[in-house]
C-alpha cells in the first residue's frame, strides 16, 4: 500500500526502495536531510547520524511526519572510528541490515590558504575525507552482505581549484577518488560506489556560508540555483534499480555551474 503521507508529485515510484535500509551521515540537516527524506519517502528505513543527538532527534521527528517513514537517530562524530563503529552496531541492532550508505557529514568555511590554521585544514579533511573512510569501513561487512550501494557526497570545488576552499577541495577530491576505488575493489562483491557532487543549492548552510552573494543563480548555465529536490532525484537514481549498472561515477548535479570560471 502506498504511504498516505508520500507526496503524490514524486517522479519516482513510491516503493522503489521498499525493503531497503539506509545509513545517512549528516542526515539531520541540509542537503543530506533531503536525501534521507527522499529515501524514506520511497520505502527505505533510514538511520540519520551526526554529532548532536538532541538536534538529530528533533530532525527525526520532523522527518517521520514529512515522510511517514521509519527514521532512527544515532549520534556519532565521523572523525572517531570507535563512535562510528558503535553507531553502525546500533543501526544493525535496530534494523538488522544495511543496503544504502550515504556519506554526507561535512564541514566547511571560507578561508585563504595562508590564513588557515593547521588545525582548521585538518578538521575539514578529518570530517569530509577521513569520516567517509571511517564510516564506509565500518559499514563494509553489511554492504557486502546486502550487495549494497554507497553514495558519497562531494562538491565541484576541486575541479577548478576554487579559491578560499583549499581544505574542502583537498578533502572532496579525496572523496571522489575513494568513490572510484571502492567501485573497482568492491564491484566484484556486488557493491556499487558512486558520488554526487552538488552545486549551489538554495536554502542550505553551504550556500549561506560559502556563496552568500550568489542568491539568484544567474551565473549558473541552467539559470537557477539548485534545489534540495535536485539532489534527492540523483540519490534515488543511484540508490535504486535505476542505477543498477552505474558505479564509479561522480554525478555532478549543479546546472553546469562548475564550468564557469572560479570566482575570487
Ligand atoms: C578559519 C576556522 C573557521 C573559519 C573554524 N575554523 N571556522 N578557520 N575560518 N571560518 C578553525 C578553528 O579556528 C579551528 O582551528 C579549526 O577550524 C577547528 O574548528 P572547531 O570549531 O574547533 O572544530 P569543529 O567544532 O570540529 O568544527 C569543524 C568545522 C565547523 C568544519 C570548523 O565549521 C563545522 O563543524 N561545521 C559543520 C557545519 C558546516 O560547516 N556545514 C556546511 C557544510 S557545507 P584552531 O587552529 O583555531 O584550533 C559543505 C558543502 C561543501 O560542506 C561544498 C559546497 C559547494
Amino acid at each position: 500500500m502506498p504511504n498516505p503521507v508520500v507526496p503524490t508529485n514524486s517522479i519516482f515510484k513510491e516503493d522503489i526502495l521498499k525493503g531497503k535500509v539506509a545509513f545517512v551521515t549528516g542526515g539531520g540537516s541540509g542537503i543530506c536531510k533531503g536525501m534521507a527524506e527522499a529515501l524514506a519517502r520511497h520505502g527505505a528505513k533510514v538511520t540519520i547520524v551526526s554529532r548532536t543527538l538532541s538536534k538529530l532527534e528533533a530532525a527525526a521527528k520532523e522527518m517521520r511526519a514529512s515522510t511517514g517513514g521509519e527514521i532512527f537517530a544515532v549520534a556519532a562524530d565521523v572523525r572517531d572510528p570507535k563512535q562510528v563503529q558503535e553507531a553502525v552496531e546500533k543501526h544493525i541492532a535496530h534494523y538488522g541490515r544495511l543496503d544504502i550508505l550515504v556519506n554526507g557529514a561535512a564541514g566547511n568555511f571560507l578561508s585563504l590558504s595562508q590564513h588557515l590554521s593547521f588545525n582548521a585544514f585538518r578538521s575539514v579533511i578529518e570530517i569530509d575525507l577521513i569520516g567517509t573512510f571511517n564510516t564506509t569501513k565500518c559499514c563494509f561487512p553489511y554492504l557486502k552482505e546486502s550487495k549494497g550501494s554507497i553514495i558519497n557526497v562531494s562538491a565541484t570545488l576541486a575541479y577548478n581549484g576554487q579559491v578560499f576552499q583549499a581544505h574542502a577541495c583537498a578533502a572532496k577530491a579525496g572523496v571522489d577518488a575513494l568513490s572510484l576505488v571502492w567501485a573497482n575493489e568492491w564491484g566484484p562483491l556486488g557493491i556499487r560506489s558512486n558520488c554526487i557532487a552538488p552545486g549551489p543549492i538554495a536554502n542550505t548552510v553551504g550556500m549561506s556560508k560559502l556563496s552568500p552573494g550568489e542568491a539568484d543563480g544567474v551565473r549558473v548555465p541552467i539559470g537557477r540555483l539548485g534545489e534540495v529536490r535536485d539532489i534527492e532525484h540523483a540519490t534515488l537514481y543511484l540508490a535504486s534499480e535505476a542505477g543498477a549498472f552505474v558505479t564509479g561515477q561522480v554525478l555532478i548535479v549543479d546546472g553546469g555551474n562548475w564550468l564557469q570560471p572560479s570566482m575570487a
